[in-house]
């Protein structure tokens, strides 16, 4: 009986990936190198620390504990510039029809992300208010795949993993969901995220039958 769904934020609720590749691929260009699109790929649902440590790999450089939390910080404004000027337009289609429906479905909305700009970016589209429960990167101490963040979600809305649906853009967060226990939806496409239970390219006209029927067909 499903009776929450937990949302990952970045390229499920908002498309946030863009940003944070311009403002990471700034930070390498600084350093004197570049990394792909495809790359970027790899950074989806990893803390910013984690993301910086792949990054500099890619590159070819060490940096000192002190010198990464610089880059970080570095990062993170420039992220911020971004952010700061998203409004409502920027929540991709079909999200508010399908929170709608939910909501008329008696079904509890929660978001599970592992960014810390997560609550910023939630009040600038308008949509910290539609969630009981936003478990983000401020509050974790593992970075997906660990499942603490969805784990933390289904807790504080007193229910067991079982009984939510995740739904996740990045390969990691599949991961996350499913070694949680939870039923794992991807948001994009099956070559990346096929190990979860069920695969959408996006959230327009899409109904929670849809989704049951899905995983139905999927698991039997
Ligand atoms: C995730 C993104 O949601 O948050 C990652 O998919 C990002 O790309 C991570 O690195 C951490 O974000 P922030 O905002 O705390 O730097
Ligand atoms: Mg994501």
């Amino acid at each position: 009986m499903i009776k929450a769904c937990i949302f990952d934020l970045d390229g499920v609720i908002v498309d946030t990936a863009k940003y944070h590749f311009i403002a990471w691929r700034r930070l390498a260009n600084s350093l004197g190198f570049d990394f792909s699109e495809e790359e970027n790929e790899k950074l989806k649902g990893v803390s910013r620390i984690e993301s910086l440590n792949l990054i500099l790999r890619w590159g070819g450089i060490e940096k000192t504990e002190a010198e990464k939390e610089e880059l970080a910080n570095l990062k993170n404004n420039w992220y911020r510039e971004y952010i700061l000027k998203m409004d409502s337009s920027e929540i991709l289609e079909g999200v508010i029809p399908f929170l709608d429906h939910l909501e008329q479905q008696g079904i509890r909305l929660a978001v599970g992300s592992s960014s810390k700009n997560a609550g910023t970016i939630l009040e600038q589209v308008g949509l910290a208010h539609r969630f009981e429960a936003i478990i983000d990167g401020t509050k974790v101490s593992r970075s997906k795949p660990d499942p603490q963040v969805f784990e933390m979600g289904a807790e504080a809305m007193g229910l067991a993993p079982r009984e939510c649906i995740v739904f996740e853009d990045a390969p990691k967060g599949v991961d996350a969901a499913l070694s949680g226990g939870f039923i794992a939806v991807g948001i994009g496409s099956k070559e990346n995220l096929g190990h979860a239970q069920y695969v959408l390219p996006n959230f327009i006209g899409v109904s929670l039958q849809d989704i049951l029927d899905g995983i139905k067909t999927k698991t039997t």
